[in-house]
């Protein structure tokens, strides 16, 4: 795909050009086309991310650092990998660590910054964040003697409670670590309000950014954190975690590390021999996204993709709000249209266990996710532990069609007659 194959088409042809790029919608189940509405769980990957994991595996596979060829070219794609993601988070390549996936990252990070903390510093997380940015702080309560604090989530909104998050952070704060987006009810919370909140008490902020990354352009600078994750198989790439860290503070801490390995950021950060062919994916899929629309740079063309993405991603999650809305027996969870949101909407049928609905749409190649996805806590505080919750979530490839046949699998399950 190039960048001018949508200009001047409608958007139904753009999007049918999107659906193209992905082998697996061609999937038939139980004689139907597959509607995958397990984006927050991993989104589907287009030919061109899986084809810069094979051309990198079966052409230039080897180690780093060494005078042949392979491993001049592997430097090259490790280099052009932090280039996409840097222009991708709006960072700098040397601010771009890659690691398994967020929750590695996270414990990694959490274990560095750690090793600065002593008993009676303070960290404070959030009841709406996925646990993967809860448990790595919880363990240095064990591990270093910092008071982990609980900002609350308003069940009723299923956003945070600012006034809560505000009590929680005082001069004792060292973090505040904190999600962009619930990826259980699909809210956004605004992370730069928090970053000035951290701040003005002398703390730093570490952002989870796996949910928003998909649906909102990233911008560490605009949002001024000083950390933030994302993973790639959450925007059409393979699973791989990404972490920003500001460059000096990434040239500071004391991450573990042997003492021969590369002791510069943001290599200092990474252990090991990397997924070298996972950054290749990685850096195709931010170029996938890139090619879906025009730009000066690689930067402007994400900005322009986002802004229809997010477009598109409005207009779906009101026809899911309004379609499963009319059903007696459904109720939804999180924040209504129009309000900060992605397009990640999670409901509950009465008398009709999660595992239940997401069963019986399955019969009907409708794919979504049910349970807690780890956001534990949100699913405890809602009342719906432990059955948990249905989870829609759209992608870029997702079609009004494709909801219609998820609205009416779930009246039929939730109004037998
Ligand atoms: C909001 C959020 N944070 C963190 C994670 C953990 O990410 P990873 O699987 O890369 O460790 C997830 C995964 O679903 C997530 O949705």
């Amino acid at each position: 795909m190039n960048h001018t194959t949508f200009q001047g088409e409608s958007g139904l042809a753009k999007l049918s050009g999107i659906r193209h790029s992905f082998p697996a919608l061609q999937r038939i189940h139980h004689g139907k086309s597959v509607a995958y509405f397990d984006a927050p769980g991993g989104t589907q990957v287009p030919a061109t991310v899986a084809d810069a994991i094979g051309n990198y595996l079966l052409h230039h596979n080897a180690n780093t650092h060494w005078a042949f060829p392979t491993s001049v070219e592997t430097d090259a794609i490790i280099s052009g990998a932090r280039n996409a993601l840097a222009e991708f988070l709006n960072a700098s390549p040397n601010e771009i660590v890659f690691g398994a996936n967020m929750t590695t990252l996270t414990f990694h990070l959490a274990r560095a910054l750690g090793r600065g903390y002593v008993r009676g510093d303070e960290i404070v997380v959030t009841e709406l964040d996925h646990h993967a940015n809860v448990a790595p702080w919880r363990a240095l309560e064990k591990e270093r003697g910092v008071t982990v604090r609980v900002a609350k989530m308003i069940p009723e909104t299923g956003t945070l409670d600012w006034d809560d998050l505000a009590r929680q952070v005082g001069k004792r704060t060292r973090l505040v670590a904190i999600g962009a987006a619930s990826n259980a009810l699909g809210t956004m919370t605004d992370v730069r309000r928090a970053a000035e909140l951290a701040h003005g008490a002398g703390a730093q902020i570490f952002v989870d950014a796996v949910h928003y990354a998909p649906h909102r352009l990233v911008d560490v600078r605009e949002i001024d954190c000083d950390f933030l994750s994302c993973s790639a198989y959450k925007f059409y790439g393979p699973h791989i975690g990404v972490l920003y860290g500001r460059n000096h503070l990434l040239a500071a801490l004391d991450f573990p590390k042997l003492i021969p390995a590369p002791d510069s950021a943001p290599e200092r950060a990474e252990t090991g021999t990397q997924n070298h062919e996972g950054m290749a994916g990685a850096a195709a899929a931010v170029n996938f996204l890139a090619s879906l629309a025009p730009g000066a740079t690689r930067r402007e063309s994400l900005r322009a993709v986002f802004s229809e993405l997010h477009e598109c991603g409005r207009e779906l999650v009101r026809q899911i709000w309004d379609g499963l809305g009319e059903i007696e027996s459904v109720k939804l969870y999180g924040p209504p249209p129009g309000e900060p949101r992605t397009p990640t909407v999670s409901f509950s049928a009465a008398g009709v266990s999660s595992t239940e609905v997401a069963q019986r749409l399955a019969e009907e190649a409708v794919f979504v996710s049910n349970g807690d996805f780890y956001a534990t806590t949100v699913v405890e505080r809602l009342g719906l532990a432990p059955d948990g919750l249905v989870r829609a979530g759209c992608a870029c490839y997702t079609t009004e069609e494709e909801v219609e046949r998820l609205i009416d699998g779930v009246k039929r399950i939730a109004n037998p007659k």
